[in-house]
Protein backbone atom coordinates (compact mmCIF):
# COMPACT_ATOMS: atom_id res chain seq x y z
CA UNK A 1 0.00 0.00 0.00
CA UNK A 2 1.25 3.39 -0.34
CA UNK A 3 2.32 5.23 3.21
CA UNK A 4 1.28 8.79 3.68
CA UNK A 5 4.11 9.99 6.15
CA UNK A 6 4.75 13.73 7.01
CA UNK A 7 8.28 14.80 8.02
CA UNK A 8 8.59 16.81 10.78
CA UNK A 9 11.72 18.79 12.35
CA UNK A 10 13.47 21.91 12.90
CA UNK A 11 15.10 23.72 9.43
CA UNK A 12 17.77 22.09 9.26
CA UNK A 13 16.80 18.94 11.32
CA UNK A 14 17.67 16.40 8.46
CA UNK A 15 14.38 16.19 6.85
CA UNK A 16 15.60 16.34 3.36
CA UNK A 17 18.63 14.16 4.13
CA UNK A 18 16.29 11.03 5.32
CA UNK A 19 13.28 11.58 2.76
CA UNK A 20 16.37 10.75 -0.20
CA UNK A 21 16.99 7.75 2.17
CA UNK A 22 13.37 6.36 2.41
CA UNK A 23 13.23 7.32 -1.58
CA UNK A 24 16.15 5.27 -1.79
CA UNK A 25 15.04 2.37 0.06
CA UNK A 26 11.35 2.26 0.07
CA UNK A 27 10.23 3.92 -3.58
CA UNK A 28 8.20 6.55 -1.57
CA UNK A 29 7.64 9.98 -3.52
CA UNK A 30 9.39 12.54 -1.82
CA UNK A 31 7.31 16.37 -2.03
CA UNK A 32 9.59 18.65 -0.27
CA UNK A 33 7.74 22.22 -0.41
CA UNK A 34 10.65 24.16 -0.51
CA UNK A 35 12.31 22.13 -3.20
CA UNK A 36 9.60 22.84 -5.24
CA UNK A 37 9.88 26.67 -5.02
CA UNK A 38 13.76 26.65 -5.24
CA UNK A 39 13.29 24.68 -8.61
CA UNK A 40 10.16 27.49 -9.19
CA UNK A 41 12.67 30.18 -8.50
CA UNK A 42 15.26 28.94 -10.82
CA UNK A 43 13.10 28.11 -13.82
CA UNK A 44 11.96 32.31 -12.81
CA UNK A 45 8.01 31.14 -12.92
CA UNK A 46 5.29 33.70 -11.97
CA UNK A 47 5.50 32.06 -8.24
CA UNK A 48 9.03 31.45 -8.25
CA UNK A 49 8.92 35.49 -8.06
CA UNK A 50 6.65 35.85 -5.50
CA UNK A 51 8.56 33.29 -3.59
CA UNK A 52 12.38 34.64 -3.90
CA UNK A 53 12.24 37.50 -1.50
CA UNK A 54 9.81 35.40 1.18
CA UNK A 55 12.50 32.68 0.92
CA UNK A 56 15.19 35.08 1.62
CA UNK A 57 13.97 36.97 4.09
CA UNK A 58 13.16 33.39 6.00
CA UNK A 59 9.49 34.28 6.00
CA UNK A 60 7.04 32.02 4.73
CA UNK A 61 4.99 31.81 1.81
CA UNK A 62 1.14 32.52 2.07
CA UNK A 63 -1.00 29.25 3.34
CA UNK A 64 -3.50 29.57 -0.08
CA UNK A 65 -0.29 29.81 -2.32
CA UNK A 66 1.09 26.37 -0.51
CA UNK A 67 -2.11 24.43 0.16
CA UNK A 68 -2.96 25.17 -3.33
CA UNK A 69 0.65 23.27 -5.00
CA UNK A 70 0.92 21.10 -2.91
CA UNK A 71 -3.41 19.84 -3.46
CA UNK A 72 -2.14 19.05 -6.85
CA UNK A 73 0.51 17.13 -6.63
CA UNK A 74 -0.99 14.43 -3.80
CA UNK A 75 -3.45 14.11 -7.19
CA UNK A 76 -0.87 13.06 -9.26
CA UNK A 77 -0.87 9.28 -10.15
CA UNK A 78 3.04 8.62 -9.07
CA UNK A 79 1.90 9.76 -5.49
CA UNK A 80 -1.35 7.74 -5.78
CA UNK A 81 0.65 4.35 -6.65
CA UNK A 82 4.08 4.95 -4.44
CA UNK A 83 3.07 7.18 -1.34
CA UNK A 84 4.40 10.27 -0.23
CA UNK A 85 6.75 12.04 2.24
CA UNK A 86 5.89 15.40 2.45
CA UNK A 87 8.48 17.54 3.66
CA UNK A 88 8.26 21.17 5.00
CA UNK A 89 4.22 20.56 4.63
CA UNK A 90 2.19 21.20 6.79
CA UNK A 91 3.69 24.30 8.23
CA UNK A 92 1.21 26.32 9.72
CA UNK A 93 -2.27 25.04 11.10
CA UNK A 94 -4.12 26.10 8.64
CA UNK A 95 -2.09 23.83 5.98
CA UNK A 96 -2.39 20.85 8.55
CA UNK A 97 -6.26 21.29 8.02
CA UNK A 98 -5.96 21.59 4.65
CA UNK A 99 -3.93 18.28 4.28
CA UNK A 100 -6.98 16.40 5.99
CA UNK A 101 -9.10 17.94 3.87
CA UNK A 102 -7.59 16.87 0.70
CA UNK A 103 -6.58 13.10 2.06
CA UNK A 104 -9.94 12.81 3.01
CA UNK A 105 -11.61 14.34 -0.44
CA UNK A 106 -9.57 11.44 -2.02
CA UNK A 107 -10.71 8.57 1.01
CA UNK A 108 -7.01 8.14 2.55
CA UNK A 109 -5.62 9.11 5.46
CA UNK A 110 -2.41 10.27 6.74
CA UNK A 111 -0.23 7.19 8.43
CA UNK A 112 1.71 9.36 10.20
CA UNK A 113 3.89 12.42 11.04
CA UNK A 114 7.06 11.90 11.92
CA UNK A 115 9.25 14.27 13.75
CA UNK A 116 13.06 14.31 13.46
CA UNK A 117 14.31 16.01 17.00
CA UNK A 118 17.23 18.18 16.97
CA UNK A 119 18.32 20.81 19.56
CA UNK A 120 18.53 24.46 18.39
CA UNK A 121 22.25 24.43 18.40
CA UNK A 122 22.97 21.90 16.45
CA UNK A 123 20.82 22.78 13.32
CA UNK A 124 21.91 26.40 13.34
CA UNK A 125 25.95 24.67 13.34
CA UNK A 126 24.16 22.31 10.40
CA UNK A 127 22.56 25.41 8.60
CA UNK A 128 25.52 27.24 8.72
CA UNK A 129 28.17 24.60 7.48
CA UNK A 130 25.53 24.35 4.69
CA UNK A 131 25.50 27.22 2.95
CA UNK A 132 21.96 27.52 1.27
CA UNK A 133 21.12 30.74 -0.15
CA UNK A 134 19.04 31.19 2.44
CA UNK A 135 21.38 30.25 5.12
CA UNK A 136 22.29 33.72 6.56
CA UNK A 137 22.40 34.38 10.51
CA UNK A 138 19.23 36.63 9.96
CA UNK A 139 17.25 34.23 7.44
CA UNK A 140 18.16 31.25 9.95
CA UNK A 141 17.01 32.97 12.86
CA UNK A 142 13.65 33.95 11.29
CA UNK A 143 12.47 30.68 10.28
CA UNK A 144 13.57 28.76 13.42
CA UNK A 145 11.69 31.74 14.97
CA UNK A 146 8.46 30.94 12.70
CA UNK A 147 9.19 27.23 13.57
CA UNK A 148 8.83 27.85 17.25
CA UNK A 149 5.69 29.67 16.37
CA UNK A 150 3.80 28.50 13.63
CA UNK A 151 5.38 24.65 13.01
CA UNK A 152 5.78 24.10 16.85
CA UNK A 153 2.03 23.77 17.47
CA UNK A 154 1.33 21.59 14.96
CA UNK A 155 3.61 18.58 16.76
CA UNK A 156 0.54 18.75 19.00
CA UNK A 157 -2.25 18.41 16.91
CA UNK A 158 -0.86 15.29 14.92
CA UNK A 159 -0.44 13.81 18.76
CA UNK A 160 -3.89 14.38 19.33
CA UNK A 161 -4.95 12.65 16.57
CA UNK A 162 -2.14 9.58 17.45
CA UNK A 163 0.07 10.23 14.30
CA UNK A 164 2.98 11.07 16.04
CA UNK A 165 6.35 9.26 15.92
CA UNK A 166 9.63 11.00 17.43
CA UNK A 167 12.96 10.68 16.70
CA UNK A 168 16.05 11.20 18.14
CA UNK A 169 17.91 13.22 15.24
CA UNK A 170 21.34 13.57 17.01
CA UNK A 171 23.71 10.90 15.60
CA UNK A 172 24.89 9.94 12.43
CA UNK A 173 22.75 9.87 9.13
CA UNK A 174 22.89 5.90 9.16
CA UNK A 175 21.71 5.88 12.80
CA UNK A 176 18.92 8.24 12.43
CA UNK A 177 18.02 6.14 9.18
CA UNK A 178 17.53 3.08 11.35
CA UNK A 179 15.36 5.35 14.08
CA UNK A 180 13.30 6.24 11.14
CA UNK A 181 12.76 3.06 9.52
CA UNK A 182 11.87 1.03 12.91
CA UNK A 183 9.67 4.11 14.08
CA UNK A 184 7.54 3.97 10.48
CA UNK A 185 7.88 -0.02 10.24
CA UNK A 186 9.37 -0.06 7.18
CA UNK A 187 12.82 -1.85 8.64
P1 LIG B 1 12.67 24.34 3.31
O1 LIG B 1 13.38 24.01 2.08
O2 LIG B 1 11.66 23.43 3.85
O3 LIG B 1 13.78 24.70 4.36
P2 LIG B 1 13.85 24.61 5.91
O4 LIG B 1 12.54 24.59 6.59
O5 LIG B 1 14.79 25.69 6.31
O6 LIG B 1 14.42 23.18 6.21
P3 LIG B 1 15.81 22.66 5.67
O7 LIG B 1 15.66 22.19 4.29
O8 LIG B 1 16.84 23.67 6.00
O9 LIG B 1 16.03 21.48 6.71
P4 LIG B 1 16.10 19.92 6.52
O10 LIG B 1 15.46 19.37 7.76
O11 LIG B 1 15.60 19.44 5.21
O12 LIG B 1 17.64 19.62 6.66
P5 LIG B 1 18.71 18.95 5.66
O13 LIG B 1 18.37 17.52 5.39
O14 LIG B 1 18.93 19.85 4.51
O15 LIG B 1 11.93 25.78 3.13
C1 LIG B 1 12.62 26.90 2.61
C2 LIG B 1 11.68 28.09 2.54
O16 LIG B 1 10.60 27.81 1.64
C3 LIG B 1 10.96 28.47 3.85
O17 LIG B 1 11.77 29.29 4.65
C4 LIG B 1 9.71 29.19 3.31
O18 LIG B 1 10.02 30.50 2.89
C5 LIG B 1 9.37 28.38 2.08
N1 LIG B 1 8.42 27.29 2.34
C6 LIG B 1 8.66 25.96 2.18
N2 LIG B 1 7.58 25.23 2.52
C7 LIG B 1 6.64 26.13 2.89
C8 LIG B 1 5.30 25.99 3.38
N3 LIG B 1 4.74 24.78 3.55
N4 LIG B 1 4.62 27.13 3.70
C9 LIG B 1 5.17 28.34 3.55
N5 LIG B 1 6.42 28.54 3.09
C10 LIG B 1 7.16 27.45 2.77
O19 LIG B 1 19.99 18.95 6.62
C11 LIG B 1 20.61 20.19 6.96
C12 LIG B 1 22.13 20.02 6.89
O20 LIG B 1 22.56 19.13 7.90
C13 LIG B 1 22.63 19.46 5.56
O21 LIG B 1 23.83 20.10 5.20
C14 LIG B 1 22.89 17.98 5.88
O22 LIG B 1 23.89 17.43 5.08
C15 LIG B 1 23.28 18.04 7.34
N6 LIG B 1 22.92 16.84 8.07
C16 LIG B 1 21.81 16.05 7.88
N7 LIG B 1 21.81 15.04 8.76
C17 LIG B 1 22.92 15.19 9.55
C18 LIG B 1 23.47 14.46 10.65
N8 LIG B 1 22.87 13.37 11.14
N9 LIG B 1 24.60 14.91 11.21
C19 LIG B 1 25.22 16.02 10.73
N10 LIG B 1 24.77 16.76 9.69
C20 LIG B 1 23.62 16.35 9.11
MG1 LIG C 1 15.04 20.46 3.45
Amino acid sequence: MAPRIVVLGRQGAGKGTQCARLVDAHGIIHVSTGDMLRAAVAAGTELGQQADAIMKAGDLVPDDVMIGIVGERLAEADIMENGVLLDGFPRTPAQADALEAILADQGNELDAAINIDVPLDEVTARMMARGREDDTPEGIARRLELYEEQTAPLIEWFSARDKLVIVDGMGTEDEIFARVEGSLGLS
